[in-house]
């Protein structure tokens, strides 16, 4: 019988070949500086673009895919650059009515907690939890990799439950696709009529959350994030995009 075991490599081989990818990618130091950044826990100002009407990162389909993992390794699913953090953090001012060191806000599985740093360092105040599912030995998460080292270990629903009557926004960027991030929403509209969730991920049919997730979401407008989707980069092929859900 056919032995099909060489056409899976080992992590070994997964980790070297990141290494060399990631070592032919520095030569180009101009184009990759912000992932040294990221690797060193820096925010960097904003990542080189093709601007087109939703920017894009400005790589080709092979290129993208070998840099998206080493900066999901470094930094998470959602790319944290200065310019998202300022729209970010002006969008839900604008909201609230509040300055930013009067915006409460609980992160949901924050993964490597790079964007609760960001907005800690603008002000916010964080609560990050994540069950540290991701965080397996040969999974694209270390703990060594985290941006903050107060990341709560917790279930997001039972973080809805304990946190949710004080805080602004729960924050929910690329969550798994299972109905966990359902059971966030419904909880929070329970407890907490007047928080809002912001959304980060792909739309119906995408790779985060799931088809029912966006049914009991129901209308999606963008419009009020624009600051903040405008900022945003994103990978190539991927549609993410932020919004703030009632
Ligand atoms: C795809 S990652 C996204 C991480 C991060 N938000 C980002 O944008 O990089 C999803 C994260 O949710 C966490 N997670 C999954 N299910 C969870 C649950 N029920 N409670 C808390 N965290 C959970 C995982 O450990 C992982 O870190």
């Amino acid at each position: 019988m056919a032995s099909y075991s060489n056409l899976f490599i080992t992590d070994t081989q997964y980790l070297i070949g990141i290494q060399k990818s990631f070592d032919q990618l520095c030569k180009n130091t101009a184009t990759n500086n912000w992932i040294r950044d990221y690797m060193e826990h820096r925010i960097p100002e904003d990542i080189p673009v093709k601007h087109t009407k939703y920017p894009t990162l400005d790589f080709n389909m092979l290129t993208s895919s070998s840099i998206r993992s080493l900066a999901i390794q470094f930094c998470g699913f959602a790319l944290v650059t200065e310019a998202l953090l300022n729209g970010l953090v002006k969008d839900m001012e604008n909201y609230t009515d509040k300055p930013a060191d009067k915006i409460n806000v609980l992160e949901v599985g924050c993964g490597l907690g790079t964007l609760a740093c960001g907005l800690r360092k603008h002000g916010v105040n964080v609560i990050a939890v994540d069950n540290f599912k991701r965080f397996a030995f040969g999974s694209s998460f270390s703990v060594d990799n985290a941006w903050i080292d107060d990341i709560i270990n917790m279930d997001q629903v039972d973080a809805v439950e304990k946190y949710c009557s004080d805080v602004d926004f729960i924050i929910a960027s690329w969550p798994e696709c299972n109905n966990d991030i359902t059971r966030v929403l419904t909880t929070m509209r329970t407890i907490n009529p007047k928080t809002r969730m912001i959304y980060c991920g792909e739309g119906y049919g995408g790779c985060t959350a799931t088809d029912e997730f966006f049914e009991v979401v129901g209308d999606i407008s963008i419009t009020s994030m624009k600051n903040t989707n405008n900022s945003y980069r994103k990978w190539y092929n991927m549609y993410d995009f932020w919004v703030m859900i009632k």
